[in-house]
């Protein structure tokens, strides 16, 4: 116990213990609001003619709900828990760590409350209108103040390669959503972006393929760096190995936006130049994937026992399988093909279930004994999420990959008169059975996420009952 008191009096953890229930709580909404519209599609009677809950008004929900609320959140706790750690020292601010808080649950409530009534700029991740996105960037700035100055008053001379990666998304981010987000307002709930035409194209895209570089790539990989070699209680394999991957990814990844608009009114060399620089981003990525994977080189029994490891090494899977499917899908003879098909779906979720949400939930069950000093309250059921995630993500994306190539393969046959083999509502047709079974997947990797919350609520309560954080807490004020 007089370890814990140490802790507590040393680092600021109350905001970071928020963070991690709310990051938990919000996948749960998000991935239901998935599951709903994913059964809208399989079934549309579930729009039951309400235009609040339709496919296209609950899709940006979901997407806002997953990629902001549960992957803000867990970027957030992760973000200011090892950069305290790694540095030596608490926050620079706990106030203002409070208001990231507070101010980034605000911003998912008046999301809550605009996206389904239609208030929105429709650009793609950048959904919001503009009184919230100036929210947007003020709640961004203080919690990137807050981590750079923790940094700047670290104890440790060194600032460890994990902080450079989340340092990577906070300032790209920022100016990404500011630059993309620049509009004429006409009144509150409605504005009109500044760029027209291809340069809106062009902006937004330089915007949404850097919010998947940036936000759920460089952040995650931030976590990756901190939470594997802790969780695996052994350094990251080769240190030079992931300072390469940090510059090579952040010098390539801004170049891929293009990839996004081959085949449009682009100039024809700016998805060339797209293509060829993603297609290069493999290097990177799989040197990075072996890196964390190699991590375990010599403790490889711990995957037997360590079911919070086999997240974070499973996600290091998917990072590496989504980090080679998005390369092939930029060449431009593939992206004919796969472009505006499930196969661009499939790929997202193998990196959105599959890398971001358990690299993230990983670590977040890493945390919850630290940060309420207590064990978890069931290993088994970490190892039963495990299994349901890991199931339901894969059948979520083979469903994906299925109907995708399908789809596309259907809209360019043609027949022996060289008319299209297939009206569109066939291609329609053809899917509902893959419809059904993404609903099916993403129904199991959702029930994963109930079990999660469920083992999170009892941890706290044990730890409640054991008086282990009251008691760190009481110790460590008595000691100051
Ligand atoms: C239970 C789990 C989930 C289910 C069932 C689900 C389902 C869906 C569905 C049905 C769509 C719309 C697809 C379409 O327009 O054809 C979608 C889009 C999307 N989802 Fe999910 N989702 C889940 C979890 C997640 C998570 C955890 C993330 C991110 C961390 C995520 C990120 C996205 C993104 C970025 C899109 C937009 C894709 C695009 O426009 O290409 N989803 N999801
Ligand atoms: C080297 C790495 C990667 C490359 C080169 C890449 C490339 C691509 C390409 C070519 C597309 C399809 C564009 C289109 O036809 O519209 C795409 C879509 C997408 N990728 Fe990746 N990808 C990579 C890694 C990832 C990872 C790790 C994630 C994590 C979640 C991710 C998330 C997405 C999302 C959300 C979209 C859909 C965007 C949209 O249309 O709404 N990608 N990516």
């Amino acid at each position: 116990m007089m370890e814990a008191a140490a802790l507590e009096r040393k680092y600021d953890l109350g905001v970071i213990r928020w963070f991690s229930v709310m990051a938990v709580v919000y996948l749960v909404v998000g991935a239901s609001a998935g599951v709903y519209i994913a059964s809208e599609l399989a079934w549309p009677a579930l729009n039951f003619d309400l235009s609040a809950i339709t496919f296209g008004r609950l899709r940006p929900l979901h997407t806002n709900a997953v990629i902001f609320a549960f992957g803000g959140c867990t970027l957030m706790a992760t973000g200011l828990y090892s950069v305290q750690r790694t540095c030596g020292v608490s926050l620079w601010s706990s106030k203002m760590a409070w208001f990231t808080f507070s101010g980034w649950n605000v911003i998912i409530v008046l999301a809550v409350l605009t996206l389904p009534f239609g208030i929105t700029q429709s650009k793609e991740y950048a959904e919001l209108e503009w009184p919230i996105d100036i929210l947007i960037a003020v709640v961004w700035l203080s919690f990137l103040l807050n981590f750079v100055m923790t940094i700047a008053i670290r104890k440790s001379s060194h600032i460890y390669v994990s902080n450079w990666f989340f340092l990577a998304m906070l300032v790209m981010i920022t100016y990404l959503h500011v630059v993309n987000s620049l509009v004429v307002p006409v009144h509150l709930f409605k504005s009109y972006s500044i760029f027209s035409g291809v340069q809106d194209a062009m902006v937004q895209w330089w915007w949404g393929h850097n919010a998947v570089g940036f936000y759920l790539t460089a952040g995650f990989l931030g976590i990756m760096y901190y939470f594997v070699p802790k969780q695996a209680e052994r350094p990251v394999y080769s240190y030079r190995l992931s300072v390469l991957h940090f510059w090579a990814l952040t010098f390539g990844y801004v170049w891929l936006g293009a990839h996004h608009l081959q085949y449009t009114a682009l100039p024809d060399w700016t998805g060339s130049l797209g293509a060829a620089v993603s297609i290069a981003m493999i290097i990177p990525s799989w040197g990075g994937a072996i890196n964390g994977v190699m991590t375990l080189s010599g403790a490889w029994d711990k995957l037997r026992t360590d079911y919070v490891l086999r997240f974070l090494i499973m996600s290091l899977a998917f990072y590496a399988m989504s980090t080679f499917e998005g390369p092939l899908m930029a060449i431009k003879t593939v992206n004919s093909l796969s472009h505006y098909t499930d196969w661009t779906i499939g790929h997202v979720h193998s990196g959105a279930l599959g890398w971001v949400a358990l690299v993230g939930l990983g670590a977040i069950y890493h945390l919850l004994g630290r940060l309420w000093y207590t064990d978890i309250y069931s290993p088994a059921l970490v190892n039963v999420h495990f299994w349901l995630a890991t199931i339901g993500a894969v059948i979520y994306i083979v469903a994906m990959w299925v109907s995708g190539i399908m789809q596309g393969l259907m809209w360019r046959a043609y027949d022996e008169f060289g008319t299209l083999a297939y009206t569109f509502a066939e291609s329609v047709e053809a899917m509902h059975p893959y419809y059904a079974m993404r609903a099916i997947g993403g129904f199991i990797f959702l029930l994963g996420v109930i079990v999660m919350l469920y083992n999170v609520a009892m941890t706290i309560h044990k730890s409640a009952r054991e008086g282990s954080l009251l008691t760190a807490r009481a110790q460590a004020i008595a000691d100051a």
